[in-house]
């Protein structure tokens, strides 16, 4: 199973943020996560297109792009000229899903659906094919530094049974409370995708970290 690991920007020193996004760019990590959100969906603000520009002219991986906000549609041309590889909308914030994650393919970059810890995997029944990733969220999305919550590792299994039943190539990416401990326990039950930020930036030696988590 292939296994890649995202580190999360939302942890990243602001102050700082080249110095993070070349520590990224220097470690085994595949993609840049990139968490959008809007205070609606979730009770927060992060950050959104100028920030994302900024660190495209920099960022040697593919920029995995969060959307926690509500209706996303108008953003996706927005979020891909900004630099965008991969746009995650969540299946809770879409009226017209199927038609969302086409019009994210038809821009030429990766479309993900993520679920809420709340949300059943099987409400992915009909969409499924359509998506090239599903990020299952293993906390309620909002903060970084949350603890992991549990019933995650049956949601990887039952969809990492679904995938493979259809002989899809989906990759299942899972986000929040990322550790060694849970990664090794995601990994097992089929994850593909380890999205980390608290873990790996408060870590003594963040690239290390990020190498071991993708060892693990
Ligand atoms: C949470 C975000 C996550 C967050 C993960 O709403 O979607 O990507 O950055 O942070 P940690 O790894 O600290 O749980
Ligand atoms: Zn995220």
């Amino acid at each position: 199973m292939k296994r890649y690991i995202a580190p999360s920007v939302l942890a990243a020193n602001f102050l700082d943020l080249r110095k993070d996004i070349e520590m990224i760019n220097n470690s085994v990590a595949h993609f840049i996560h990139y968490d959008v959100m809007d205070g609606v969906f979730v009770p927060n603000i992060s950050f959104g297109l100028p920030i994302l520009k900024q660190i495209s002219q920099i960022a040697k991986k593919p920029i995995d792009v969060h959307l926690m906000i509500n209706d996303p549609d108008p953003y996706i041309i927005p979020f891909k000229e900004a630099g965008a590889a991969n746009i995650t909308v969540h299946m809770e914030t879409c009226h017209h899903l199927n038609r969302t994650v086409n019009f994210i393919k038809e821009q030429g970059i990766m479309a993900g659906i993520c679920l809420n810890p709340h949300t059943p995997v099987s409400t992915l029944e009909e969409v499924l094919p359509l998506a090239d990733m599903v990020l299952l969220m293993s906390v309620n999305p909002g903060y970084g530094g949350q603890s992991f919550i549990e019933s995650t590792y049956p949601k990887v299994e039952k969809l990492r049974n679904e995938i493979d039943k259809r002989g899809l190539k989906t990759l299942i990416e899972v986000d929040g409370g990322v550790n060694y401990k849970t990664a090794k326990k995601l990994f097992d039950a089929g994850a593909n995708v380890l999205v980390s930020g608290s873990f790996v930036f408060k870590s003594e030696t963040p690239e290390k970290t990020i190498e071991k988590l993708l060892n693990i």
